[in-house]
């Protein structure tokens, strides 16, 4: 019998940008996010984010239908761009009222709200102070999250600061969320990006001192391609860049030596200020959060692989290289979905051992899931059989960690409904229910229960048992 706390947080996840839409509705000022198909580098024949699933205007019947699959929490992002207008942060009221009533829509219906506070659309007005690239953003983001906590901080009680920080530092480009003026190095955007996670916490701790706040990275175990030493000393590097640097900053207070380490190995550095060491040491999460699709293989990697890696077809799963470090191998041992994705639930149990292991803090699942071409039949049903067989697989396993000793809050995977992918379009769909649009015919939009809805949802009312 699978046992899952009784308060479980069963529920699904989403961003703002992916399924908003409506770029120029309610006051909102423009993201990086809304012209990004536009770029050089983004792949052809693929949608953008300005329509996307059109939630702003749909976002009543979303809920309801979340409602209906018995949710107990949404993770949802709130878009800085739609809350702050300028560098001085005056603050938009139509942007605070629209996530005001959706947290209203979501306590009617006994839905926790759990919000993001950032999730990649940061706003184009940031390149006033120079961007990601300097630390004055994480001044303008203490700012916005005062107005976030203010307005928010007594309905809300689960808080997560930024998605995917380490993201930003991996794969930046090909998810489109540094600028193209950028000329920083990714190593100091991350720092920036987690001094500005730490002056939100610290904040929050102020202002709101009974509410919950965790970080949610990208985390997966990683494989040595062999049981060569050289790619077993390639696999602890890459733990370090790819994982432990992002959780060791918030959840320890200081970058590992390991990973400073490392980090001059590749002849990268970060400029760290007197006063930001001491934000960075007090600003401890209540919890982890993290998202979880696969796990990774590495062998060590050459400058030669390094070259190849910059090609722009690379992906957040696919291809990631650390010239000097490592560079992640398919392996072998492991199925693939339709669009190259490794799928490992077995690792997902181990990497949940992991993160409890060297941290000690209850754990949030905040995306999982498998990105699939969905097929409408012509009796409006989606078989998504697979989709089903992925989450049974990935929920038995988290079900095995907790008996074996894991802490866990919740399981929120990606996605609630279909959305716009970071680069593969609307095609890679991900929900429970179904977007009625394709690439470039916006159709009615009509929302459609898939098969995986009515899983998901008997599974929510046997807590799990019945896995
Ligand atoms: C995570 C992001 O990287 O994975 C989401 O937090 C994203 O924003 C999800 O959509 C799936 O990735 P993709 O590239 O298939 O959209």
């Amino acid at each position: 019998m699978n046992k899952f706390p009784k308060d479980f947080l069963w529920g699904a996840s989403t961003s703002a940008y992916q399924i908003e839409g409506g770029i120029n509705q309610g006051g909102k000022v423009p993201s990086i996010m809304d012209r990004f198909d536009e770029r050089e580098t983004y792949p052809k024949g693929i949608t953008g984010f300005k329509v996307a699933s059109d939630h702003y205007n749909n976002w009543k019947e979303d809920v309801s239908i979340m409602a209906e699959m018995g949710f107990k929490s949404y993770r949802f992002s709130i878009s800085w761009p739609r809350i702050i207008k300028n560098v001085k942060g005056d603050v938009n009221q139509e942007g605070i009222k629209f996530y005001s009533d959706l947290i209203d829509e979501l306590i009617k219906y006994k839905i926790e709200p759990v919000v993001t506070m950032f999730h990649f659309d940061t706003p184009n007005f940031i390149d006033e102070v120079g961007g990601l690239d300097s630390s004055e953003f994480s001044k303008l983001f203490e700012i916005y999250s005062k107005v976030l906590f203010e307005n928010y901080g007594s309905k809300v009680k689960w808080w997560l600061t930024i998605n995917e920080l380490n993201m930003f530092a991996l794969v930046g480009q090909t998810i489109g969320v540094i600028s193209e003026k950028s000329k920083a190095s990714k190593w100091q955007i991350m720092h920036n990006l987690n001094v500005a996670q730490a002056r939100a916490i610290i904040l929050f701790r102020k202002m709101l001192p009974d509410g919950k706040i965790g970080p949610a990275p990208n985390i997966s175990s990683v494989y040595p391609a062999s049981s060569k030493p050289e790619d077993y000393d390639a696999k602890i590097k890459f733990d370090q860049l790819r994982n432990w640097a992002f959780l060791d900053i918030v959840c320890r207070g200081d970058y590992s030596n390991y990973f400073k380490i490392a980090l001059k190995s590749i002849g990268e550095e970060i400029m760290v200020t007197e006063e930001e060491k001491e934000v960075l040491k007090n600003s401890k999460p209540d919890f982890i959060a993290f998202n979880y699709y696969s796990t990774m293989t590495v062998e060590t990697a050459t400058m030669e692989d390094y070259k190849k890696s910059l090609d722009k077809n690379k992906d957040q799963q696919k291809g990631m290289v650390v010239p000097g470090v490592g560079k992640s191998v398919y392996n072998p041992n492991l199925e693939k979905t339709q669009f190259g994705w490794e799928i490992d639930p077995i690792g997902f149990k181990n990497t949940l051992k992991e993160v409890y292991d060297r941290y000690q803090l209850p754990i949030m699942i905040t995306e999982n899931g498998i990105g699939a071409k969905d097929v409408l039949t012509e009796d409006e049903k989606i078989h998504d059989d697979y989709r089903i067989e992925y989450y049974k697989r990935h929920i038995k396993f988290m079900s095995e960690a907790i008996q074996e000793g894991v802490e866990m809050i919740g399981y929120m995977p990606w996605s609630a409904i279909d959305l716009v992918s970071t680069h593969e379009g609307i095609s890679k769909r991900y929900g429970f229910i179904y977007v009625n649009r394709d690439e470039f015919d916006e159709k009615d939009m009509r929302r459609i229960r898939k098969d995986s809805f009515f899983w998901y949802k008997e599974l929510i009312e046997k807590n799990g048992e019945n896995i």
